[in-house]
């Protein structure tokens, strides 16, 4: 056994949630025989990836429990909000669309309203919802996921409002139901938790202590997935390139990749997020020499500046990470690379800010994913001084856009003309006449085309560039 048994959850207690999914079932089923309309879940889900394959187990555990998905919250019976804490605005918009649904359930008494996730695993929010949010049935933090169907059946056999936040470290649960999103791609988790305490981030303290699924588990999925017809996979984890450190097992990241790039039928692989002081030589090799990892790698970096780097508890220097870049587009010069970027930490300077803006001409990202920082309540960050006023780091802000859109356009225009392998994932979200589909460094390419090439490869001429996506046509 390669698991530590510490992390994995109770037979005892997965055996618990089986016999609720029945028994939730049951008693739907019997309303169903005597003609009631199906009942249908609305999952609505804010945040990373790590949210997205959380709230893909809990549309699988309803499904199992006989609930339909619906995409309308009117319509739905039961409506679970998958919040995430990283920053105030998302929590903000919870808030606010949780106060929408008093109405609905004024009008709608029997309609179960659950909100989950990082925001419910910090006491504070949880508390907040228990006082002010009464028409909130269900609350419950990221580790309680796995115990969702006894909540729910609490809620539904007993009428009372169950609110579950656990502090531990985190578990891991094995063969829960997923209903994935349609589509040739899937998320597989490969590790939860962080354990790097960066000083503005949450995400430590909503998600516990890393620990990593065993190399078994993983390949076992993703084989289910290959024999299912998907094409590709993205491995996921806040750091994967901590994977195994906490197994019995001696693996790392890189050993996982192999083993993943074996299985038949999975032809794209992708990861993220990688933390920049943990990329080893033996990953960049390894995604050098896989041709079925795509070139494509997220290294955030943050920020440019060596003093605001520390005060981040990012370990490295500005240096360090360019000198890592360079190394990565030596080995795989035609490299898709993208970044998160923070303005404005407390502290941070104009003249600090003017490297960020350096590492952005340096690198030459394709996309860049930039946040103005926000004060997380608990973190070392929060009792940090700031230098620049609200505006000031708006400004910050936009000039970072000017620079980084530009350099966009430019390595996306250096795309035109070229014939790429474009993996069809359906109808453009915004164009439901074309297709869109990415490239293996994963860009967006819009394309005209019929539903045949849903789920398949196909060559794609790029005709147009656009700042965030490119636009081509087949060549047969
Ligand atoms: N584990 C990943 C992702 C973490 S959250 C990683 O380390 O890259 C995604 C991004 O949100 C972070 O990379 C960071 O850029 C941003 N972020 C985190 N905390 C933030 C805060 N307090 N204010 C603004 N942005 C933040
Ligand atoms: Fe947050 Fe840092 Fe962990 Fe990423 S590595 S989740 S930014 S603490
Ligand atoms: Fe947000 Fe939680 Fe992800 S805080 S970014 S949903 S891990």
């Amino acid at each position: 056994m390669s698991q530590r048994k510490d992390t994995l959850l109770s037979p005892q207690i997965i055996q618990a949630q089986k016999e609720a999914i029945s028994d939730i079932r049951i008693k739907n089923e019997e309303q169903y025989s005597l003609g009631a309309p199906r009942k249908k879940a609305f999952v609505e889900t804010y945040g990373c990836q790590q949210n997205v394959s959380d709230s893909e187990i809990l549309m699988g555990m309803l499904a199992q429990m006989g609930y339909e998905k619906t995409e309308q919250k009117d319509d739905a019976d039961i409506i679970i909000y998958n919040t995430c804490a990283v920053r105030e605005n998302a929590e903000l918009k919870v808030f606010g669309n949780l106060g929408a649904l008093k109405h609905l359930k004024a009008k709608r008494p029997d309609v179960i309203i659950g909100v989950c996730g990082c925001m419910m695993q910090q006491k504070e929010n949880a508390d907040q919802i228990k006082r002010k949010y009464k028409h909130v049935d269900l609350v419950f933090g990221t580790h309680s996921l796995y115990y969702f169907p006894s909540l729910l059946k609490d809620v539904i056999m007993s009428d009372t409002r169950v609110i579950d936040v656990r502090d531990t470290d985190g578990k891991i649960a094995e063969h829960y139901p997923l209903q994935r999103a349609k589509g040739p791609c899937a998320w597989v988790s490969v590790m939860y938790g962080c354990n790097n305490f960066c000083s503005y981030c949450i995400v430590p303290y909503v998600r516990g202590r890393e620990r990593s699924r065993s190399k078994d588990a993983i390949v076992a999925e993703v084989e289910q997935l290959a024999s299912s017809g998907y094409k590709e996979i993205t491995l996921l984890g806040q750091n994967v390139n901590s994977y195994g450190k906490d197994l019995d097992e001696h693996i790392d990241f890189a050993d996982l990749l192999n083993a993943v790039c074996k299985i038949d039928g999975i032809e794209r692989i992708r990861f993220m997020t990688s933390h920049p002081k943990d990329i080893s030589d033996k990953l960049i090799d390894t995604m050098e020499s896989q041709s079925k990892i795509c070139k494509q790698l997220h290294l955030p970096v943050q920020a440019g500046n060596n003093r605001v780097l520390a005060a981040m508890n990012r370990h490295y220097t500005k240096e360090e990470y360019l000198e890592k870049i360079d190394k990565i587009k030596a080995k795989m010069p035609d490299i898709t690379l993208t970044t998160d970027i923070i303005v404005g930490f407390p502290g941070e300077t104009k003249e600090e800010f003017a490297d960020t803006l350096d590492v952005l001409k340096k690198v030459r990202y394709d996309t860049i994913f930039s946040f103005i920082y926000s004060k997380r309540p608990g973190t070392p960050a929060a009792t940090m001084d700031d230098v620049l006023t609200a505006q000031e780091k708006k400004e910050c802000f936009s000039a970072l856009l000017d620079v980084q859109d530009k350099i966009s356009y430019e390595k996306n225009k250096a795309l035109e003309g070229k014939i790429l392998s474009v993996l069809t994932e359906g109808y453009s979200k915004t164009d439901s006449t074309v297709l869109s589909g990415r490239t293996e460094g994963g860009k967006i390419v819009n394309f005209a085309g019929s539903d045949e090439c849903i789920g398949k490869f196909v060559n794609v001429k790029i005709t147009d560039v656009r700042t965030w996506s490119l636009i081509g046509e087949i060549i047969e």
